[in-house]
């Protein structure tokens, strides 16, 4: 048996905030007792991590990532190695990515392809949602499978025609499954057809700049989008998951649907909260790094946004990790933004910056665990084994320390990308050590992880309805 003890450091769950001591064996946690009394209840272990003036917390778990994904003519920097290593180095021990089904394939097939590039590459423990993009009688029944097997949660885009987007009739139908079956249906909620029709007319009037992709994707086709998303999920009777929400009419769908009492969560984003338009607009085509979808919205939208995450009209921040080098990447789309690849990196920045919107007073220290860990972990099926700190859990935890100061910069981190979305940002608070299952990553701020450690984990079914 080996036994870790974790010693004096502030405990923070979403539920409680304690000091205590955190004995560990054969990688879970095993016992938890009152700060400083392991030595007088007789707890002995092999090593003994003092984690004084630190906090201790259950590693960050982003519900929302694409490593090495194929988009729009090229792949997401990261692979599943150097993306889950990037995310250890930010405490994060598990992330749930995207398996994505091809126009006329089975989901077998795209899921096969993504357990390939994964396994045994992962620094930290990795599960798969399944995006769907071709609907069909035989992918519907497939679905079933996939719940029964562990991948819970399907992906659907109202974006993207020609590539991911599926129709009304097709979604309805989706959901319809997913009703019956336990899955989640998590919608990419923005107009694709509305979008598309306004990218061709700013291309033709000349306004190819990165910055016209804020303008063509309308926070109220965003809005719509979303709106349209939840009525059909009240026909379907099933639940809905909305990811990457950044405009606050978006929000005030959302809060509307819960005010009613359906079952009706969203997700945002650190960008979406950190960043806005300000930095599409930056000069030359350096607003070609911010390039998402949904995009980066005016900075006045950050506050539904945070007041949505307080009053759980949001529930989880993901990070959408899903970087593109700026050059040989970013830089197709010069002179016509829509040939820009969609996607930000920042997996190895959330749980800091965060951490940084508790010191702004944003979040209280619970409710940054409870977002970022315990709820997605509660949302996509991984509770309590990840997302919290108590006897049975896996031991994924973070040695914390709130005092220590940080530049963010694309010097520095470790995502496999040539910039950084947060470069210069000055933060406080950074992660010291990282334990997954119970195995040092991170120690005193070094890498001593392996790729391969990581391990898939299939989930069960949506545990926060
Ligand atoms: O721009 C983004 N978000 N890229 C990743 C794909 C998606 O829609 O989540
Ligand atoms: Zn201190
Ligand atoms: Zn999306
Ligand atoms: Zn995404």
């Amino acid at each position: 048996m080996s036994r870790t003890l974790i010693r004096g450091g502030l405990v923070i769950t979403a539920a409680d905030e304690t000091y205590a001591d955190v004995l560990i064996e054969d990688g879970r946690i095993a016992a938890l007792a009152a700060r400083d009394s392991a030595a007088a209840a007789g707890w002995t272990a092999e090593t003994v991590i003092d984690a004084t003036d630190r906090y201790v917390i259950p590693g960050g778990v982003d519900v929302h990532t694409h490593m090495e994904m194929p988009f729009g003519g090229t792949t997401a920097s990261d692979t599943f190695e150097t993306g889950t290593r990037a995310a250890a180095w930010g405490g994060t021990t598990t992330i749930v990515d995207f398996a994505i089904q091809g126009i006329g394939q089975s989901l077998r097939a795209g899921l096969d392809a993504w357990h390939a590039k994964a396994d045994g590459r992962c620094a930290v423990d990795y599960g798969f949602h399944m995006i769907v993009s071709d609907v069909g009688e035989q992918v519907l029944k497939e679905m079933d499978i996939l719940v029964e097997e562990g991948v819970t949660s399907f992906k659907m885009f109202m974006a993207y025609p020609g590539v991911f987007y599926s129709d009304d009739g097709k979604i309805l139908q989706a959901m319809q499954r997913a009703s019956g079956n336990g899955g989640l249906i998590m919608m990419h909620a923005e107009n694709g057809i509305a979008i598309d029709v306004l990218v061709r007319q700013a291309l033709a009037a000349g306004k190819t700049d990165p910055r016209y992709h804020g303008e063509v994707r309308h926070a109220l086709l965003e809005a719509e989008a979303t709106h349209r998303a939840i009525q059909l999920a009240r026909v379907a009777g099933s639940p809905l998951y909305v990811v990457h929400v950044s405009a606050e009419q978006a929000v005030a769908e959302l809060a509307a649907a819960r005010d009613q009492g359906l079952p009706v969560f969203g997700e945002t984003c650190p960008q979406y909260l950190f960043l806005s338009t300000d930095n599409l607009a930056e000069p030359g085509f350096e607003g070609a790094k911010y390039v998402c979808s949904t995009p980066l919205r005016p900075a006045d939208h950050q506050a539904a946004l945070w007041r949505g995450l307080r009053t759980d009209d949001l529930q989880v921040v993901s990070t959408d990790h899903c970087p593109f080098c700026f050059t040989g990447q970013k830089d197709m789309g010069a002179g016509d933004f829509s040939k820009i690849p969609n996607g930000l990196p920042g997996v190895e920045n959330r749980m800091d910056l965060l951490h940084q919107a508790v010191l702004d007073g944003h979040l209280t220290r619970r409710r940054w665990i409870e977002t970022a860990c315990a709820t997605p972990a509660r949302m996509f099926g991984l509770y309590p084994r990840k997302g919290t700190i108590a006897p049975g859990a896996d031991a994924d935890v973070v040695v914390y320390d709130p005092h220590a100061e940080q530049v963010v910069s694309a010097q520095t981190h470790h995502m496999n990308v040539d910039y950084s979305a947060y470069e210069g940002r000055r933060l406080t608070g950074r992660v010291e050590t990282v334990l997954s299952r119970g195995v040092p990553v991170v120690r005193d701020r070094a890498y001593v992880g392996q790729a391969g450690h990581g391990r898939y984990v299939p989930r069960g079914t949506c545990q926060y309805l």
